[in-house]
């Protein structure tokens, strides 16, 4: 339970919002879920909604429309490249094929190192520079622009170097 597990940030979290609008305090409890783990349970989200007198199907629609949230683990970073419809006329889906293919795992999986989790996700708000991904860990979002693959595996290998 959140409230049990960190009950001064809950209860700060609450205190932020009118009782009759608690349900607008979703997004600070659930990004407080995912702190720890980079994920979100089933478990967790079920927790807010009771707290937040919401149905758990609507806390997991945001966990779903939101970069990020996620409801899965992943490696210790997850790259999230763009393949909406502008970044798909610069090259996008290439990108990320070709990429996969270089890390050895298909869209969604994570390289067996652990370290990275490749994905697609939906517009960035980069689309004249594409390819581009977001890059999260527990150290917070970078944003890599107008990528090649080569740039991106010289990434990789520092990030790998870095371990
Ligand atoms: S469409 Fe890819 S960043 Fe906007």
């Amino acid at each position: 339970m959140l409230a049990e597990k960190y009950p001064d940030e809950v209860k700060k979290i609450l205190a932020k919002y009118p009782p009759e609008q608690k349900r607008s305090a979703v997004m600070p409890l659930l990004y407080l879920a995912q702190r720890e783990g980079g994920y979100i349970t089933k478990g967790a989200m079920e927790d807010i909604a009771k707290t937040l007198d919401i149905t758990s199907t609507e806390v997991s629609e945001i966990v779903g429309f939101y970069t990020l949230y996620h409801d899965e683990k992943a490696g210790k970073y997850r790259m999230q490249v763009c393949t909406d419809l502008p970044c798909a006329l610069r090259g996008a889906d290439k990108f990320l094929e070709e990429l996969c293919g270089n890390l050895g795992i298909q869209v969604g999986e994570t390289t067996a190192d652990g370290l990275v989790t490749v994905e697609a996700v939906m517009c960035l708000a980069g689309c004249d520079k594409a390819p581009m991904f977001q890059l999260q860990s527990a150290n917070g979002i970078e944003y890599h622009e107008n990528m090649s693959v080569d740039k991106t595996m010289e990434l990789v290998e520092a990030l790998r170097k870095a371990k």
